[in-house]
């Protein structure tokens, strides 16, 4: 448990809990690929309720008290493009681990009939990718992209390409 006795540790550990109940719609999810959409129902309504009631308050929370501080502790103290890169080597071990599982499912094609677990794996990581990547852009292009739009020419952006 390398976050005990950290000053953060009880924002860490409820990121952990959050994350934890949220299994609540990975069942409903995995339910619902194996074709029960009957049993996934009540999970899948539990699981709006949990997002509502839980995560949002969270993000407010952020909005209203931590991010604050965090903006400050960055200025002093940080780098602002840090979390855009931790993001990309998110993104980079999921094509890693997206490649690995065409390969699989390819295999297994070929082999025959595919595991329903190989598809399933492939759609998951699919999916992941699709989102993950849809957020990273919207950001980019929200927070970094508008501040150059009106601090920098056309033509400092464009040297930039050719770098
Ligand atoms: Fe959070
Ligand atoms: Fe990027």
């Amino acid at each position: 448990m390398p976050n005990r006795g950290k000053p953060t540790e009880r924002i860490r550990r409820h990121h952990a809990e959050l994350m934890e109940r949220l299994s609540i719609m990975r069942q409903a999810l995995d339910a619902l690929s194996h074709g029960q959409a009957e049993k996934a129902t009540s999970g899948l309504q539990e699981s709006v309720h949990f997002l509502n009631d839980e995560l949002k308050p969270h993000a407010r929370w952020e909005e209203e008290s931590l991010y604050p501080v965090v903006a400050e502790l960055v200025r002093s103290y940080g780098r602002p493009t840090a979390t855009m890169e931790v993001e990309h080597g998110i993104l980079l071990q999921l094509f890693r681990e997206y490649e690995k599982a065409v390969q699989d499912l390819s295999v297994a094609t070929q082999a025959g009939q595919p595991p329903d677990e190989a598809v399933e794996t492939v759609k998951r990581l699919g999916w992941q990718i699709d989102g993950l990547l849809s957020a990273h852009f919207s950001e980019e292009e929200e927070v970094y992209l508008e501040l150059a739009d009106r601090h920098m020419s056309r033509g400092d952006v464009d040297a930039l390409l050719h770098e």
